[in-house]
């Protein structure tokens, strides 16, 4: 079951620093990557990163920048201190925030990726914030100016990762939140796929939460998920 680079990340959507712990005592490295997300970055803090950091958990600092570029080029910089995996930004802050932003990280080894649109948007959600463009094509588009900006990925859809494959190369990251086991509640997410379709579509890696975090045994979910994913 163990993997050098397990394709699965964990969002760790828990409320504060003991829920979190409580599964990660369970769970290892080779097993799942682990996201930090917005809720639990502001009740655990830096500390908590750097305490799973240490573990030896590669970790996705999910906090989706979007400023000035100055100030997501500092933002950044600190994420990378932190010693994380991976960071990300909204596409949408445009190219100049987003080399601003690669500039921040330079000099680690912290990979950055683009938001492109959020996988709980629909295409009325698109019209009602001024955006016209099908939601295919502005996800095409972001993810575009994320590659010529330097980026190393984005986050995605599954449902999208096919046509980005035929524009982007191999080696750009596709993450993919909005992922359901069969059977599950998809909730708030409105684009959602499998673990094994997604990983057959192409998606470099899979972004799960509440299937596993809200399931009556977590660590059993997720091993059952990653069997699934690996029979791809
Ligand atoms: O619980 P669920 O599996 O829907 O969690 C998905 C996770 O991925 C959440 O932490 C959410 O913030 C994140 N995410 C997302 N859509 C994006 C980027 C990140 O759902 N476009």
């Amino acid at each position: 079951m163990s993997d050098p680079d397990s394709k699965i990340i964990v969002a760790l959507d828990y409320s504060n620093e003991a829920q979190a712990s409580d599964f990660i005592n369970k769970v290892s490295p080779e097993l799942c990557k682990l996201k930090v997300g917005k809720e639990l970055f502001t009740t655990a803090g830096p500390q908590f990163v750097e305490k799973i950091v240490a573990k030896g958990f590669d970790v996705f600092l999910d906090l989706k920048f979007h400023d000035i570029p100055n100030t997501v080029m500092k933002a950044c910089h600190a994420a990378a201190e932190l010693g994380v995996w991976m960071a990300n930004v909204h596409a949408l802050g445009g190219q100049t925030m987003m080399q601003a932003a690669k500039e921040g990280v330079s000099h680690s080894s912290t990979k950055l990726i683009a938001v492109t649109v959020l996988t709980s948007m629909g295409q009325e959600d698109l019209k009602q914030i001024g955006i016209q463009t099908g939601i295919v094509q502005q996800v095409v588009n972001l993810a575009q100016l994320a590659k010529q900006s330097g980026l190393d990925g984005v986050v995605c859809s599954a449902k999208e990762v096919s046509l980005l494959r035929q524009s982007l190369s191999e080696d750009f990251l596709l993450v993919t939140p909005g992922i359901r086991p069969a059977g599950s509640a998809s909730g708030d997410q409105k684009r959602v796929m499998t673990p094994a379709d997604a990983m057959a579509a192409g998606s470099s890696y899979l972004v799960i939460g509440r299937p596993i975090t809200q399931s009556d045994s977590p660590v059993k979910t997720l091993k059952q998920i990653v069997l699934t994913q690996k029979s791809v």
